[in-house]
């Protein structure tokens, strides 16, 4: 029998899963049934984590647990600080984050993994401290002390908090609650499916969330963000001369940041929120002259690639929103990591519920029947 190989699984269905859905036709992305627009609008971060984790909306009561909860784990030992301050200076953050996660894991041995309150202590660590590890490397990297985080302040705040130092104004914090929102899932993507098959062979789970953030550092997943920033203040003559600088990576073939999806054939709908966002803070704190040239950058582009498909996606406009939040270029994809963490848990708890280890088939391309030649006669 020939089986049909199809480069990068496009539309190939590694698992049945039932946290996510998307409409890539329609741009409509939902968690278990609910559609992100109405998550940004009326929940929080730590609602959609149980949401996620748990397949339906938690009482308010089991909100406030969890609240509480995830406040305490926000701690990192000693140990794990002194690791960060070993690492090399100048590396990028997501390096930093999966070395440490990994480090992170060798406090809970896998012989653990058996046992759900230990598999749930795994989430409620994993969840709470990846924000933790990201300011305090950020910090370090900037001869600064790492700040303890604050039982008192919600997750996003608290991020924000440990990363400035100040307590931020609840607006700023409720709009990285919802960019939170909004990357916390997105079904079979790229580190996603990672974090499967690494689950799916039974490593534990900090082992399954180092593997995916390696995963998801590449510039053609989670990565994309940084390059839109970059691209964005490259482009001669700002705004007018985006159309000019559109004809040139058209001819050239080269691929434009934060454009373009596997899955989507419209706008994505998280670009589409986030710009919102963004012009609900510009509102409030003053625009950018770099939304500007990414709104003519979306224009021109339309009108050349619509056809084809390619609109903004995910990262399109998030770098603009990090940036009015003065989070530097190089953070944005850990800030990404941080809210992923909780879908890669989602999915993590499903394959181990229903699992069997990945081994996908190959079609072999190489020479057959070689004759071996000994080295002296090579
Ligand atoms: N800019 C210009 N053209 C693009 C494009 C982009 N960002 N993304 C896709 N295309 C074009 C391709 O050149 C190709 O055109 P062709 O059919 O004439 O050869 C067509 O659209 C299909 O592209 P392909 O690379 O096969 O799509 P994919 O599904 O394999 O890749 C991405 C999806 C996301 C990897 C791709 O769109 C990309 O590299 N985008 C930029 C990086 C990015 O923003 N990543 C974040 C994703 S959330």
């Amino acid at each position: 029998m020939t089986v049909e190989y199809i480069p990068g699984l496009a539309g190939v269905p590694a698992t049945e899963s039932s946290i996510c859905s998307i409409d890539g036709a329609r741009g409509i992305l939902s968690y278990r049934g609910y559609s992100v627009d109405d998550l940004v609008t009326h929940s929080s971060f730590n609602e959609v984590c149980l949401l996620l984790l748990k397949g339906r909306l938690p009482t308010s009561l089991e909100l406030d647990d969890f609240d509480q909860d995830q406040a305490k784990f926000r701690t990192l030992k000693f140990r794990i600080i002194e690791l960060i301050k070993q690492l090399p200076d100048g590396g990028h953050p997501m390096d930093a984050l999966c070395a440490t996660v990994a480090a992170v894991g060798m406090y809970y041995p896998h012989s653990m993994l058996q046992e759900d309150t230990d598999r749930w202590g795994a989430v409620m660590r994993l969840i709470a401290k990846v924000p933790t590890i990201v300011a305090a490397h950020y910090r370090i990297s900037n001869a600064d002390e790492p700040l303890r985080p604050r039982e008192d302040l919600d997750h996003a705040s608290n991020l924000l908090y440990m990363l400035s130092g100040k307590i931020p104004d609840p607006s700023m914090a409720r709009i990285m609650d919802a960019c939170l929102i909004l990357h916390a899932e997105h079904g079979m993507n790229a580190s996603t499916f990672s974090a499967r098959v690494t689950g799916s062979t039974l490593a534990d789970p900090y082992a399954v969330i180092a593997a995916a953030i390696g995963t998801l550092a590449g510039p053609l997943h989670g990565g994309a963000n940084e390059d839109v920033l970059k691209m964005l203040r490259t482009i001669p003559n700002g705004k007018s001369g985006v159309s000019a600088w559109v004809d040139t990576q058209i001819k050239e073939k080269n691929k434009i940041p934060g454009f373009g999806h596997r899955v989507y054939q419209v706008k994505d709908p998280r670009a589409r929120i986030l710009q919102g966002l963004a012009v609900e803070m510009f509102k409030q704190f003053g625009s950018t002259p770099l939304y500007d040239i990414a709104c003519e950058l979306e224009e021109q582009l339309e009108s050349r690639l619509g056809h084809k498909g390619i609109y903004p996606n995910v990262d399109f406009y998030s770098g603009i929103v990090y940036e009015k939040m003065s989070i530097p270029a190089p953070l944005m994809t850990p800030i990404f990591a941080i809210a992923r963490t909780a879908g890669w848990l989602a999915h993590w708890n499903e394959q181990f519920e229903n699992n069997r280890i990945f081994r996908p088939s190959q079609i072999y391309t190489g020479l057959k029947d070689q004759i071996y030649v000994p080295i002296s006669e090579r």
